[in-house]
C-alpha cells in the first residue's frame, strides 16, 4: 500500500501519536518517533525557552521524525517563530484559520497540517496551500472540531482533497480501526486517546487506570470543562464532575489542587491530570476519545505500535476476499 506520507516525511509507518496538551513529553515524542511513527508535540501553552529545552531533549533522544502542533484560539506567531528557530520541519494547527501562519511556515520548509471537520473546510485548507489535512472525527478525545463521525467524514475528505494526504482522526485505538481508517481513504491515522494510555505518557495514573477500565459509552461531548477555554466542544471521561456540569446548575468552580507548576487548578478548568498534579485530580477534565472502548491494558509506546500494525495488516487481510 503506498502512502504520501511516508514519503513526505521519510517516517516508517502512518501513524501520527496525537498532540494532546500537556499529556505529551519528550519521553512519550521519543518513544513515537523512535518506533518509526510521527511525535507531535503540544506547543499551544510553552513559552519559548520550555519550546526550547523540548525540542533539545527530544533530538537527544530519537532520531525519528516528530513535529509540533499549535492551537489556533490564540495568537501562535510567537511560538511558531520559536518552532522556526528549532528548525521544526512539521507543524500543525488546530481550532482556527492558518492562513496568517502558512507564508511563514512554507518559507521556512515546513510541511503544514490543518485539523478539520467538514469536507468544505479541508477544500479551503488545500487551496490555501495546507500540505496535509486531518480529518477529526466526533467521537475524538480532547477537544472535539467536527460534528461528524469519522465513519463519514474521512471517505467525504479524501474525495474532496484527492491532490492532498488525509489523515484520519477520532476513535482510533486499535489495529482493527486503523485499518477502517485506511479503507476510508485516509494515508495515515492520528491516535490520541490509545497513545495516553501508555507507560510514557505524562497523564495521571489514576487517570491511565480509568481510560483501561472505561468502554465506548463512558465519555460525554459538550461544553463541561470551560475554565480557560470557554465555547469549545470537547469529550471527556463521565463523572461526578461531568454530571454537575450537565445540570444545568451554576458551575461551583472552588479551588480542587494545584498544577505540577505550582498554580491553582479550579473545578471545570481544562487542564487534564498529569503526573506532579495535587489535589482532586479526577475532578478535571479526563479527556478521552470513544476509542477508549478498545483500551484494555496501559502498554509502552512500542508494545501499542506493534500491535496495531499487525492487527491492521491481518484486519486487511481477512476483509480483503469479502
Ligand atoms: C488529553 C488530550 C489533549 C488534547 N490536546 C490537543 C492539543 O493540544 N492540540 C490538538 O490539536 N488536539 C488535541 N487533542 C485532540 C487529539 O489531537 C486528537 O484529535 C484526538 O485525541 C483523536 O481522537 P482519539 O482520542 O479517539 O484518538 C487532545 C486530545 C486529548 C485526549
Amino acid at each position: 500500500m503506498t502512502s504520501r506520507i511516508k514519503d513526505m516525511l521519510g517516517v516508517q509507518f502512518p501513524i501520527f501519536q496525537a498532540p494532546m496538551g500537556s499529556v505529551t513529553n519528550t519521553k512519550l515524542i521519543a518513544a513515537v518517533a523512535n518506533a518509526g511513527c510521527v511525535g507531535m508535540h503540544a506547543v499551544s501553552w510553552d513559552t519559548p525557552d520550555e519550546i526550547d529545552t523540548l525540542f533539545a531533549a527530544t533530538r537527544a533522544a530519537s532520531d525519528g521524525v516528530f513535529g509540533a502542533n499549535l492551537v489556533l484560539e490564540w495568537d501562535q506567531q510567537e511560538r511558531l517563530d520559536t518552532l522556526i528557530a528549532n528548525e521544526c520541519k512539521l507543524v500543525s494547527f488546530f481550532w482556527g484559520d492558518p492562513a496568517p501562519y502558512l507564508d511563514k511556515a512554507k518559507a521556512n520548509g515546513m510541511i503544514t497540517m490543518l485539523t478539520v471537520g467538514t469536507a468544505a473546510e479541508a477544500r479551503h485548507a488545500a487551496d490555501i496551500g495546507v500540505d496535509i489535512v486531518v480529518a477529526q472525527g466526533w467521537e475524538a478525545g480532547g477537544h472535539v472540531w467536527s460534528n461528524v463521525s469519522t465513519l463519514a467524514l474521512v471517505p467525504a475528505i479524501a474525495k474532496k482533497v484527492a491532490e492532498i494526504p488525509v489523515v484520519a482522526a477520532g476513535g482510533i485505538g486499535s489495529g482493527r480501526a486503523m485499518a477502517a481508517a485506511l479503507a476510508l481513504g485516509a494515508e495515515a491515522v492520528w491516535v490520541g486517546t490509545r497513545f495516553l494510555a501508555s507507560a510514557e505518557a505524562l497523564a495521571h495514573p489514576g487517570y491511565k487506570d480509568l481510560l483501561v477500565d472505561a468502554d465506548e459509552s463512558s465519555t460525554a461531548h459538550g461544553f463541561m470543562f470551560d475554565g480557560g477555554w470557554p465555547d469549545a466542544a470537547h469529550r471527556v471521561l463521565k463523572s461526578r464532575v461531568v454530571d454537575m456540569a450537565l445540570s444545568g446548575e451554576e458551575k461551583d468552580r472552588a479551588l480542587i489542587g494545584r498544577l505540577p507548576t505550582g498554580g491553582e487548578m479550579r473545578r471545570f478548568d481544562d487542564y487534564p491530570p498529569t503526573v506532579g498534579m495535587t489535589g482532586a485530580w479526577e475532578e478535571t477534565a479526563l479527556y478521552a476519545g470513544q476509542s477508549v472502548g478498545q483500551i484494555d491494558a496501559i502498554k509502552s509506546i512500542d508494545a501499542i505500535v506493534t500491535e496495531m500494525l499487525d492487527d491492521a495488516r491481518e484486519a486487511l487481510q481477512s476483509v480483503s476476499a469479502f
